[in-house]
Order: structure tokens, then C-alpha cells, then sequence
């Protein structure tokens, strides 16, 4: 009878099918956070969550959240392992998201975004696959994490594989995490206390069949910019060139975002960048990525690959800054024509950050840039949404050379180094407020959907994933951090 790691891996391999039916009923659950209408659900997926949890052994409440006004969050999911007598390594924090995005445009999902299917392999394309909203963000990765305590617990092995383990699952992070950081300090000596390490599963992997791990996220700044011109919707033959049209203000100013180098023109913005040194550029080369072949998955030619003069893509996503418009709106935007001037126009802009750079300044100085260029008669409403800082994580420490053997143990491949231009706000705030460390080991592929309709995660993934993480917790327990 194998013991230990190899009875787990041995466990995944035979439960495979049941873990994944597990995950699929989590997918059923529509657990959008940022639509209210749907916060009972997002309840139901936290409760749903603890009873796994649970059901790994472990002790575990859904506790209440609150933003710093009070205003009543979304439930964060907290359990805890006691470690083994015999167990000297650090002690553990995993984090994870429950919550997922909105589903528009739901016409454009092939099965309804909450009955999770699994597709067959195409050849020459995806492998057999689970499609579903979540399905690989976030609650696919984190059940490769759920069924690795359940395989070290069903197979004989401790608790956690007897590692010293605090799990928190937020239910908000698609929403900006806006109850986390008062949640975290609330409980820095409680729930908390203790953690010496973060691991998140919520990042992707170079490639197919090429594990990562990932040493950096871009930090985020989310607005939302309103320009008030007159007081009511005119006739735009009337009052064209008489009177300022929001629209053609606005968009005015916001091109200005942009100079013919793609830098953003707000003044200071780059100051706390940190500059690219050579030899993690060389680095980064060696991945052999190319930007093309990317670009094509998702419909766009050679000549598509621009952004700041004199970065490659791979540069431009994982080390510079950035300041994209997510929507504009304003006037008529229904079918056929109307001549209107709209009272007024709306955009939402957020900037993708990098160490050192800071999101509450950088919003300032974005609605100081914008109130130098009010258009004449015009008013502004400006909206903080949400913001979080980038995460950089050291490569040094001894928990992630861990993480480094247990990929190449549980997959056979050595994982790449590689940082993402995502955001996963919490990381920033344990290392500001805890003084701790993240391991991003995540198993997504870039054309996974993320966000989009037909959101997919691979089993090849989900495998690769369950298995690193029930290694991972073997490797720990020899670590001292
Ligand atoms: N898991 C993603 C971020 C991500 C995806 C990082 C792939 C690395 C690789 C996360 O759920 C996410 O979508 N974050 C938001 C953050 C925001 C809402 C504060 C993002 O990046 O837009
Ligand atoms: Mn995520
Ligand atoms: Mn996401």
C-alpha cells in the first residue's frame, strides 16, 4: 500500500471523474459578484466551499465582510488545519476566489454559462475541457487545491498532508476585493495570525504541457470618468456647433491618454516604475514567446503587435504600465439613427501598474490630468471603482523553491519563471499588511476565455494542477522557511 504523497496521487488518479463532478456542481452556482442580484448565490458558493472544506478536515466558518463605509461585502470562507506534531515547515495561507465574472454577451456562449459541459479534445485545438463561467477563474484552480486535501485525507495521509494550512476564499475579487482589505486587518491577529506564506492558484502557465510559476502581477486602478455639458439632450442640428457635445469632449480628452509612442502622457506616471534590467529581458527572450502566433488565436494579424515604443509584447504585459478605456457610452447607441448632442458621456478607464507604482496616486494625478483639460461649459464626475497594488514575489525564497520541486515531481517539467499583466489585488495587501510572501502557481492557458464567453479550463490543467498541489504539501513540510 503506497503511503503518503503517493497514496494521494494515486487517489486523484482513481477520483478523477468525481472530483470533476464536484467541481461542476460549484459551477452550477452564479456566484457574479458585482451584480447584487445575484448575492444569495454568492452566499451558496461560499457555503458550498466550506462544506468541502469540511469534508477535508478541516474547521472552517463563513464569515461576514465589510467594506471600510460599512457597506456589507460578500462572505469570506476561512478554515484551518493544525498541522501535524511533527510538522517544521512554514505555516501556510492559501488563497482563493469564489466569485466570477458577469456573463454578457450570453448570446455568444455556445451551453448556458451555468451548466457546466465537458467537451471532447479537437484535434490540432483545446483538449477535453469544462466549459462553464468559473470554470477556470477562479473555482476550477482552487478545487485542484480543494481535492488535493481531500486526496491526502481520503488516502490514509493527515490533514492537509499534516502542513500547517490557513485557507481564506474571498467572494469578491472580481469586484475590486473592496472588503478584503479591512477583512485582513481586522484579522491579522486572529484568523490570520501565524501565516508565513501565501499560495494562490488563479494564474496561468506559459503554454500547454509548460507549467509556471508566476513571480508578478500588475497592480490595478479602476475609474469610472462622467463629462456633465447641458443640462438636457439637444437637437444636434440645433445646437451642433453652437454648444460643446460631451461625446466629442470626452473622447477628445481621452485620446490625449496616449502620445505617438503608446507612453501615457499624465505627468509622473512613470516615475515609480521600476526599468527593465538586461538580464531578465534576456530571460524573458529565452521563453521563446511569440507574440504573433498569440495575437492570431484571437483574430488579429502581425501588424497588431504594438504598444509602448521599444518593449516586446511579452515586456509591455508583464512590465510596463498601462491606461485602457473598458467602455464608453453616451447619447444614442440603440438601432438606426438619432441626431443627438447627450447631456452627457461616460467612460470607464483603469491603468494596469507596476512595481513601485502606487493606485491612489496614480487615480489622483489621472482626475488632476483630466480637471487641467475640462472642456469649456463641461463638468466632471469622478468615480474611484476600485485599486490594488502590484505584487512582486521574490525568487529566492525557500517555500518557492517548494513549489518549484513539486511541479517537476507531480508533472515531469521544470516550471517556467514567467509574471502576468493581471491583477490579483490580495497579494499586494498580504505583503503590505502581513509582511508576507505569495507562490502564484496556476494552471490557466492564455486561450482559456478568461472573462469571455465560453470560459474554459482543460482537464490535462485541472490534472496537472490537483497534482502539484497535493505534492506541494509534501515538499513544505520539509521546508524551513
Ligand atoms: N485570475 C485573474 C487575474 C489573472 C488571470 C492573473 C490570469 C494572471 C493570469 C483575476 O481573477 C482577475 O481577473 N483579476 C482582475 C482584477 C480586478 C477585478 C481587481 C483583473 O486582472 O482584471
Ligand atoms: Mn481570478
Ligand atoms: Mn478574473
Amino acid at each position: 500500500m503506497p503511503t503518503g504523497v503517493d497514496a494521494a496521487l494515486g487517489w486523484l488518479r482513481r477520483e478523477e471523474k468525481a472530483s470533476i463532478a464536484r467541481l461542476m456542481d460549484w459551477l452550477r452556482i452564479k456566484s457574479i459578484s458585482t451584480d447584487p442580484v445575484y448575492a444569495p448565490e454568492v452566499q451558496r458558493a461560499a457555503e458550498w466551499a466550506a462544506s468541502q472544506l469540511r469534508e477535508a478536515g478541516l474547521s472552517v466558518e463563513v464569515c461576514g465582510a465589510s467594506t471600510p463605509a460599512g457597506v456589507k461585502g460578500h462572505p469570506i470562507v476561512m478554515a484551518h488545519s493544525p498541522g501535524a506534531k511533527d510538522y517544521k515547515g512554514p505555516h501556510v495561507l492559501f488563497y482563493g476566489h469564489y466569485d466570477v465574472q458577469p456573463v454578457d454577451p450570453v448570446e455568444l456562449w455556445e451551453s448556458p454559462p451555468f451548466e457546466p459541459v465537458l467537451k471532447p479534445a479537437v484535434p490540432g485545438g483545446p483538449g477535453e475541457r469544462i466549459v462553464a463561467r468559473g470554470a477556470v477563474d477562479d473555482k476550477g484552480q482552487v478545487m485542484m487545491f480543494l481535492e488535493s486535501l481531500r486526496a491526502w485525507k481520503d488516502a490514509g495521509g493527515a490533514v492537509a498532508g499534516g502542513v500547517k494550512l490557513t485557507v481564506l476564499l474571498e467572494g469578491e475579487e472580481e469586484s475590486g476585493s473592496v472588503s478584503l482589505e479591512k477583512f485582513i486587518r481586522d484579522n491579522t491577529a486572529t484568523r490570520l495570525a501565524g501565516c508565513e506564506v501565501c499560495v494562490i492558484s488563479d494564474t496561468g502557465m506559459l503554454a500547454r504541457g509548460r507549467p509556471a510559476i508566476t513571480y508578478g502581477v500588475r497592480g490595478i486602478s479602476y475609474t469610472e470618468v462622467t463629462l456633465h455639458g447641458p443640462d438636457q439632450d439637444l437637437h444636434s442640428g440645433l445646437w451642433g456647433g453652437r454648444a460643446p457635445n460631451p461625446n466629442n469632449e470626452l473622447v477628445k480628452v481621452l485620446a490625449q491618454l496616449w502620445d505617438k509612442d503608446r507612453r501615457v502622457t499624465i505627468p509622473g506616471f512613470y516615475d515609480a516604475v521600476r526599468p527593465l534590467q538586461q538580464p531578465e529581458r534576456e530571460e524573458w527572450r529565452r521563453l521563446g514567446f511569440d507574440p504573433v502566433e498569440a495575437l492570431k488565436k484571437i483574430g488579429y494579424g502581425k501588424d497588431a503587435d504594438v504598444g509602448e515604443a521599444g518593449y516586446t509584447a511579452m515586456e509591455r504585459e508583464w512590465a510596463r504600465p498601462t491606461a485602457e478605456i473598458n467602455g464608453v457610452w453616451g447619447g444614442y447607441t440603440g438601432a438606426g439613427a438619432k441626431t443627438v448632442i447627450p447631456s452627457k458621456a461616460s467612460a470607464k478607464v483603469s491603468f494596469r501598474l507596476v512595481a513601485d507604482q502606487d493606485p491612489d496616486r496614480v487615480r489622483t494625478s489621472f482626475f488632476e490630468w483630466l480637471r487641467n483639460r475640462t472642456p469649456p461649459g463641461c463638468r466632471w464626475e469622478l468615480t474611484d471603482l476600485h485599486g490594488g497594488p502590484p505584487a512582486t514575489v521574490k525568487t529566492d525564497s525557500a517555500p518557492l523553491a517548494a513549489a518549484r520541486r513539486a511541479i517537476e515531481r507531480a508533472t515531469g517539467v521544470k516550471p517556467a519563471m514567467i509574471k502576468s499583466g493581471g491583477s490579483i489585488p490580495v497579494a499586494g495587501l498580504l505583503n503590505s499588511i502581513l509582511g508576507i510572501e505569495t507562490i502564484f502557481m496556476g494552471f490557466g492557458l492564455d486561450d482559456d476565455r478568461v472573462h469571455s464567453p465560453n470560459e474554459k479550463f482543460e482537464i490535462d490543467c485541472f490534472r496537472l494542477g490537483a497534482r502539484s498541489h497535493a505534492v506541494l504539501l509534501d515538499e513544505l513540510r520539509v521546508v524551513t522557511a
